[in-house]
């Protein structure tokens, strides 16, 4: 029996019939948190409804309620509240060999973005000097020093949340050699890194919306014999060049030349559009 109708069975004469047909088809599970999603008839018995999950899952600690999206440039989750079990909203994730602490009721963490977290760290060969400019908790830079063998890896992020997170998850996983957090805005960092000589074999810049502004400063980073560009962003899969060309458009007006290496559909983001990144090889003409 799938956990569905584990569920339903357990709610059966404390829901309504339209109550039980409107249950969650699934959950997510951050450590030994479950946080749900529901229907808004079902907001009255939310309480309810997360005790089973309690009963159900022996394995969980808290059932937590995410009833908002994941907004503004810090891209925080909008409203996640407690129900049920122990109250306690930082945990320690594991995934991939590699250690995330967060508060996930501040912090996202998408399960959607599982497999490109893990991909990205195939594609880094040794001694790269890499540069990730949106870096978050390390969702890239942890696992890629976890994984591959760059020198070195600059994270910036601007969230002093998101940041302190960062610093605590390089000295839990033991990158301290490898990465260096820098706390502040990539568009500012970026140019100071470049000034101070630092160019890069491969720069991320995985944000939403897509970092256009970011762009010309990421540039300057660009090694003679080439840099490789992670450029995020959300296309409708119809278009989804469009992304690309604007990266381009930018590039070429600054005298650089792109080759486009691959293009990832990460996840589904609402009726036609995908969170897609572009691998984008970039040299100076
Ligand atoms: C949410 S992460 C996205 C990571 C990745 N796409 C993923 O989901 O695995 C983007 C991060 O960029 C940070 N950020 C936004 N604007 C920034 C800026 N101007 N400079 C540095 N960091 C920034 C946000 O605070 C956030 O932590």
């Amino acid at each position: 029996m799938g956990f569905k109708d584990k569920l339903k069975d357990a709610l059966v004469g404390i829901l309504t019939n339209e109550e039980l047909s409107v249950l969650p088809r699934g959950f997510q599970t951050i450590s030994d948190v479950v946080i749900i999603k529901l229907n808004s008839i079902l907001l009255g018995k939310k309480n309810l409804i997360a005790e089973k999950y309690l009963e159900l899952l022996p394995s969980i600690k808290s059932v937590y309620l995410n009833s908002g999206r994941v907004k503004g440039k810090f891209r925080t989750p909008e409203k996640i509240e407690y129900l049920v079990g122990v109250e306690d909203s930082v945990v320690k994730h594991k995934e991939h060999g590699v250690i995330y602490k967060f508060d996930f009721t501040k912090i996202m963490f998408s399960m959607g973005n599982l497999s490109e977290r893990k991909f990205l760290a195939t594609l880094v060969e040794d001694g790269e000097t890499i540069v990730d400019m949106f870096a978050g908790i390390g969702y890239f830079s942890l696992p890629i020093a976890k994984h591959s063998k760059p020198k070195k890896i600059y994270s910036i992020e601007l969230n002093p949340e998101s940041f302190k997170f960062l610093n605590e998850n390089i000295k839990l996983n033991h990158f301290k050699d490898i990465i260096t957090p820098i706390k502040g805005d990539s568009k500012i960092e970026v140019t100071n890194l470049s000034k101070s000589g630092v160019k890069a074999d491969r720069v991320i810049m995985g944000v939403f919306p897509a970092p256009k502004d970011f762009i010309e400063e990421a540039l300057t980073l660009a090694k003679v014999e080439g840099t490789i560009y992670h450029y995020e962003g959300i296309v409708d899969k119809e278009k989804y060049l469009v992304l690309f060309d604007e990266f381009k458009e930018i590039a070429e007006k600054s005298d650089f030349r792109c080759n486009l290496l691959a293009k990832r559909f990460v996840k589904s983001y609402g009726p036609g559009l995908y969170h897609t990144v572009f691998d984008i090889k970039v040299y100076k003409k």
